[in-house]
């Protein structure tokens, strides 16, 4: 029996060494506004009323984890992570046995978005829930090119249909598990839950959220995650 009224885990992949951001600290630890880019992100989760708990899937032996067990009154969990974000989030759901039954939906959001709004937490649990499945996305604005291996413009893609996924992503854990093991065994390297289950013939719900869920990868981004958070106060 799914309990969609029920608060939901939220599983959390912090795992990456975020080598794209370069510099020796992962970034998930660089300070955001006066406090660890991470710690941001988890208390803003665990702040909303529709969370039920936290599970964080971190690096082996992680040393720059605090050691939080809870945070706004709300479990905080870890586990390990693997060597690719799929890999993270599916050892963060196995980790979710017994406390998450299979046909419960559970949300997972990158620990690299700050700056995910509550209200769009809100909607996308209100209207994914009803669709069997949804995720946050921002409609393509840009005009799109292809290009060949030396840099040079190919041709235009249309823009028309096209969405960028955010996160969170909500699905019901048993359906999530069993997309992202047959796409590891298929050798389909997936970016996202929504990828895994298409792959496995779902078609989940495009929830338009704010453009601000910037997901912190350059120090450009960061720059970019300060000024919303410090105008947010
Ligand atoms: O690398 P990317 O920016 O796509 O990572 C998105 C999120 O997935 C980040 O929060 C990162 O810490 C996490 N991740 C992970 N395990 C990996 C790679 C990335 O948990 N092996």
């Amino acid at each position: 029996m799914p309990s969609t009224d029920a608060a939901l885990w939220c599983v959390v992949p912090a795992a990456g060494r975020g080598t794209r951001f370069g510099g020796g600290m992962p970034k998930q630890y660089l300070p955001l506004v006066g406090r660890p880019l991470l710690l941001r992100t988890l208390e803003r989760l665990a702040a909303h009323p529709c969370i039920a708990g936290l599970m964080i899937a971190l690096t082996a032996g992680d040393p720059h984890w605090p050691g939080l067990a809870s945070l706004h009154g709300k479990p905080v969990l870890t586990c390990t992570g693997g060597g690719e974000r799929a890999d993270s989030v599916l050892a963060g759901l196995h980790a979710l046995d017994g406390k998450v039954e299979n046909d419960n939906f559970v949300l997972v959001h990158d620990a690299a978005r700050p700056c995910v709004r509550g209200d769009d937490i809100a909607r996308l649990i209100d209207l994914g829930v009803a669709a069997g499945g949804a995720l946050l996305a921002t409609p393509l604005r840009d005009t799109l090119k292809r290009a060949d291996a030396a840099g040079f413009s190919l041709a235009t893609e249309p823009r028309e249909a096209r969405w960028r996924a955010l996160t969170p992503q909500l699905f019901r854990r048993g359906e999530l598990v069993a997309a992202l093991e047959s796409a590891r065994a298929a050798g389909v390297a997936v970016t996202d839950e929504a990828m895994a289950m298409e792959c496995a013939g779902f078609k989940p719900l495009l929830v338009e959220g704010a453009e601000s869920n910037i997901k912190v990868t350059t120090p450009a981004d960061m720059m970019l995650a300060e000024f919303l958070l410090g105008r947010e106060g």
